[in-house]
This record gives structure tokens, sequence and C-alpha cells, in this order.
């Protein structure tokens, strides 16, 4: 590898084989049994980014065959008053590890990082495989555990089909495709700013409930050729009390990702969670009629979460932990 790889400006069609030959090959690897993404959604990760807050940089490291070897994604969100925030996933191909080229290109991306003017990296790795140790020893910190949960369609259980008709009295279901709609879309932003902060830790940046990062999620996702489902509970007086909203991959793929799910602090306790949730998959198949299974990952401190999960289902694929590293900042 050399001393300081430079990032990949433009990926080309053979750049991002290469990216996926090393990405799958560490999937079947660390995460044995588990589907691999498919190659035009890999594609779409590294070529379509957010037009505002965030900002892609890529490395692609090849062996002395020109044989890919690694990869790294930085991914810079908007700057903070802490300074910047970005978030690192680095893959070194399973049969070129331990030779120091995972060390050094963490070098390399931190110093990038570090010249953006960031204050803190976060990255996630699976609980148990070399990831964890690795970003231990440099560093990093661990800030969250997260467990990944998977649900086939056909394994929900019949009672959650019958959820969504349960009345709660003042409230209603809605949902939509895309960015909310304009009739909604200012009681959306408000239940966004209503919701405090998960309890990941004082600069977890990336977790943090942002109207803006939730609107950027709905273009990313049109831009990507992704469908972005969400369904609401409405109060009679109170507008919107929470929501939750799935990812129909647009590539074909017949799985979904759950992403957030969110009751503002006011309506908690009325199981509008679990009742969104199974409003949601009731509307999945006629969505996506092929569509096979939905995955979703909950931070570990959220009981809540993972108990509506358990409801509906869900059932653990693996686990992961986040780590952060406090960065110098340059002024
Ligand atoms: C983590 C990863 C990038 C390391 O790449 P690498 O090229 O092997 O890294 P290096 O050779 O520089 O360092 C290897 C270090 O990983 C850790 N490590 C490797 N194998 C390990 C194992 N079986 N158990 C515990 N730690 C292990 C050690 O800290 C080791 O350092 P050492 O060799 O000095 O003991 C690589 O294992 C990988 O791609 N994992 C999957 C993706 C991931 O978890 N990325 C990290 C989060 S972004």
């Amino acid at each position: 590898m050399p001393a300081n790889p430079s990032p990949l400006t433009a990926p080309t069609a053979e750049d991002i084989r290469a990216w996926y030959r090393v990405q799958s090959a560490a999937l079947a690897h660390d995460r044995p049994g588990e589907p691999v993404p498919s190659q035009a959604a890999v594609r779409a990760g590294l070529t379509t980014t957010g037009p505002r807050r965030r900002r892609l940089v890529l490395w692609l490291l090849r062996g002395s065959g020109d044989e890919p070897v690694a990869t790294a994604l930085l991914r810079l969100h908007g700057a903070t008053a802490a300074g910047g925030h970005a978030d690192i996933q680095m893959t070194v191909h399973p049969a070129h590890r331990r030779l120091g080229t995972g060390s050094r290109l963490l070098a390399t991306v931190t110093e990038a990082a570090t010249a953006a003017g960031c204050g803190t990296l976060t990255a996630e790795a699976v609980a148990g495989t070399p990831g964890e140790g690795f970003l231990a020893t440099r560093d990093f910190v661990p800030f969250a555990r997260m467990t990944w949960q998977r649900l086939p369609l056909d394994d929900i259980p019949a009672p959650v089909g019958k959820l969504p008709d349960v009345p709660h009295p003042g409230y209603r279901l809605t949902g939509w495709e895309g960015a909310a709609p304009e009739t909604l879309a200012d009681g959306f932003l408000d239940a966004l700013r209503a919701l405090p902060a998960p309890a990941a830790g004082p600069d977890a940046a990336d977790t943090r409930w942002d109207p803006a990062a939730v609107h950027e999620t709905a273009e990313l996702a049109a831009r990507r050729g992704d469908r972005l489902l969400t369904v609401a509970a409405l109060h009679d007086d109170d507008g919107i009390a929470g929501y939750t909203t799935v990812l129909l991959p647009g590539d074909g793929t017949r799985r979904a990702q759950q992403y957030d799910t969110a009751v503002v602090p006011a309506h908690r306790g009325n199981g509008l969670g679990l009742w969104m949730k199974a409003e949601m998959l009731r509307r999945l198949p006629a969505a996506q009629p092929d569509l096979a299974e939905i995955h979703t990952r909950v931070p570990d401190d959220n009981r809540h979460l993972l108990a509506v999960n358990t409801a509906l289902g869900f059932r653990p694929l693996h686990r992961t932990v986040r780590f952060r590293l406090r960065l110098r900042v340059r002024r």
C-alpha cells in the first residue's frame, strides 16, 4: 500500500466492481450466512450523496497484482460547535488482513477527517470480530451497542395483523411515501424537534434527531431509486405524535430496511410505537408484493423499541459496537 493513498475522486465501473469484491468477501467472512447487498445497492451508496450536509470521501487500495485489497469511506457531516463530525467504514479484504493495511488506512482517513475540521470520528464494528479489537486498541472509545434484527414477513405472528385496528382514542394512523405531504410537513418538523437526543452520548451527532437529516434521507432515497414509506400517528389536537419509516430498495432486493421510529415524549406510554409499526407491516405487501423480509438495528439501551420489535416477531441477527475517536480540531 502506498504511504499515503489518494482518495478516489470519480469511481469508474471497474472501481465499483473492485469495491464490491472487498465488501462481499468481508461480509461472507465476518457475518457468514447474512445476505450480501447487490452491486447496484453498493454503487448507489457510493455515487449518490446528499446535496447539502454530507460529503463522501472514498479510498480503494489495490495490491501489486492490481487486486482490490481494502476500501475506506469517510462520511463528513455538517460542521457543529464541536468541530464537525465524520463517520468511517473501513474494510480490509480477509485475505489481506493483519499486515498493517488497516492501521495505515486509518491514519490516512483520520488525517483527512482532521484536515476537514472534524472534532469526532465514529465507526461501527460487529461485536466479537477483529474490527472491535482493532478500534479498541486504536484509541476509539465505545459509546453505544446495537442489536441488528430480522423479520421474515411470513413469520409475523398472526395477532400482529389485528393490532392496527385496535382503537387508540384521540389518535389516528396515516401514511405517505417520500417527503411528508405539504399539509403535515410543518407538524412533522415540530415532532422531530420535540424528540430528545438518544442516550448515546453528548456528541453522538450521527444519532441525534435532526429534521434536516430526516429530510435528506427522503431526498437521498428518491435519488437512489429507493422508496421511503412513513406511517405516522396523528393526535386530534396535537398533530403528529410519532412516526416510523421503512426503506424499500430500488434494486429489486426483497429486503426492506426499517429506519427511524420515534414518539414525541408527551405521547409516549400509549402504545403508539407498536401500533404504527404493526400498521407499517400491514402496508408492506401492497407496497412491494415480493418483499421477503425486513431488517433493522436498535440501540441496546432502547428497551422499549426492543420490546416492540420482539412483539412484532423480529429476531436478533448480530450485534455491533459504535466507537468514537476525538480528533485534534484544526482552527
Ligand atoms: C478491522 C480491520 C479493518 C483491520 O484491518 P487489518 O489490515 O487487519 O489491520 P492491521 O493489520 O493494521 O491491524 C490488525 C489489528 O486488528 C486487530 N485484530 C486482528 N485480528 C484480530 C483478532 N482475531 N482478534 C482481535 N483483534 C484482531 C488487532 O488490533 C490487530 O493488530 P495487531 O495485528 O497489531 O495485533 C479488518 O479486520 C476488517 O476489515 N474488518 C471488517 C470491517 C471492520 O470491522 N472495520 C472496522 C470498523 S470501520
